[in-house]
């Protein structure tokens, strides 16, 4: 559905994508994972054509995106890192005017709106101002806001950052629904486990370069299926198993504060970023 060629996008003395290549499948949620400055957003504005790369293209369903192709950039829904609601409108006006922007007949931005709003719960606050609204409904809007025009392709900067466990939660649900539906999703978080429980396939960006796509399961088992995680009375240190024999084994050699459990996605995050830096730095 989508494919990133060899992309660069530098900002005066930074190189912010070096290179980038990435296939995102119809259907799937992928996830993009890296530390701040990685590169995620330029990544995703320069997916969405808000920006001219300096190199390499942008397919989607085979076709290139280009900054003026309008026809392909309404099938895609951008979810912003920051917030970029009218604060001074009440939550249906603000979906009321993205469906305008979209040129959507009067009658199917109703529609829209009301499917939206019951979807995400926000029915009875539709006609709060979004300046008096919570985090989680802003959060919230956001989305909806960009699914107004019903796009094939959604992109999400990190849609749940700063929010309660009860309203990521309904976002994930929401999220999976809409997989369930066919929909591509493109998502940035910093919640290793949001991208863990979400994702069909992940990818890692560090300094710019893209590395280690693959699914969580193959990305844990690259590493070790267990983590042996124990204090060696300066730090934590966890070493990696294919086997919880060999965990246990070595486990057996500490004494104190010493576990031996299942390697999780954000063990594979550290050590893969982190190798990822140590090569970078030779
Ligand atoms: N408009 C810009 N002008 C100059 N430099 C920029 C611009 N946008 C981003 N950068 C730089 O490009 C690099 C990548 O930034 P980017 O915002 O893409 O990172 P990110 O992975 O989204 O980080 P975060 O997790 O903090 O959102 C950083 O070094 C950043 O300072
Ligand atoms: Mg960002």
């Amino acid at each position: 559905m989508i494919k990133v060629i060899g992309v660069n996008k530098q900002f005066e003395d930074v190189q912010a994508v070096k290179d980038a290549t990435l296939e995102i499948k119809r259907g799937h949620i992928h996830g993009l994972l890296g530390p701040n400055g990685a590169g995620k957003t330029t990544l995703i504005r320069s997916i969405v054509g808000l920006y001219d790369i300096d190199a390499g293209e942008i397919r989607i369903n085979g076709e290139r995106l280009t900054r003026d192709n309008h026809v392909l950039k309404s099938k895609i829904g951008v979810v912003t890192q920051h917030i970029n609601l009218d604060k001074e409108l009440t939550l249906d006006e603000n979906l009321e005017f993205a469906g305008r922007l979209y040129g959507m007949p009067k009658a199917l931005v109703k529609t829209r709106k009301m499917e939206l709003l019951k979807a995400f719960g926000l029915e009875s606050a539709k006609d709060r101002q979004v300046k008096k609204s919570s985090g989680g409904m802003k959060r919230k809007l956001m989305i909806a806001k960009a699914l107004i025009h019903d796009p094939e392709l959604i992109i999400l900067d990190e849609p749940t950052v700063g929010i309660d466990v009860k309203a990521r939660k309904e976002i994930w649900e929401m999220l999976l629904r809409l997989r369930n539906e066919g929909k591509t999703m493109l998502l940035t978080t910093h919640y290793i486990e949001e991208a863990e429980y979400l994702s069909d396939m992940i990818s890692m960006i560090n300094q710019g370069v893209i590395f280690h796509t693959n699914s969580v399961d193959v990305l844990v088992k690259q590493v070790g299926l267990y983590c042996h995680e124990y204090h060696d009375g300066h730090h934590i240190r966890k070493c990696f198993f294919e086997n919880l024999d060999a965990a246990e084994e070595h486990r057996q050699a500490y004494k104190g504060n010493s576990m031996v459990r299942q390697t999780q996605l954000e063990d594979v995050y550290t050590e893969l970023i982190e190798a990822q830096v140590n090569d970078s730095g030779n």
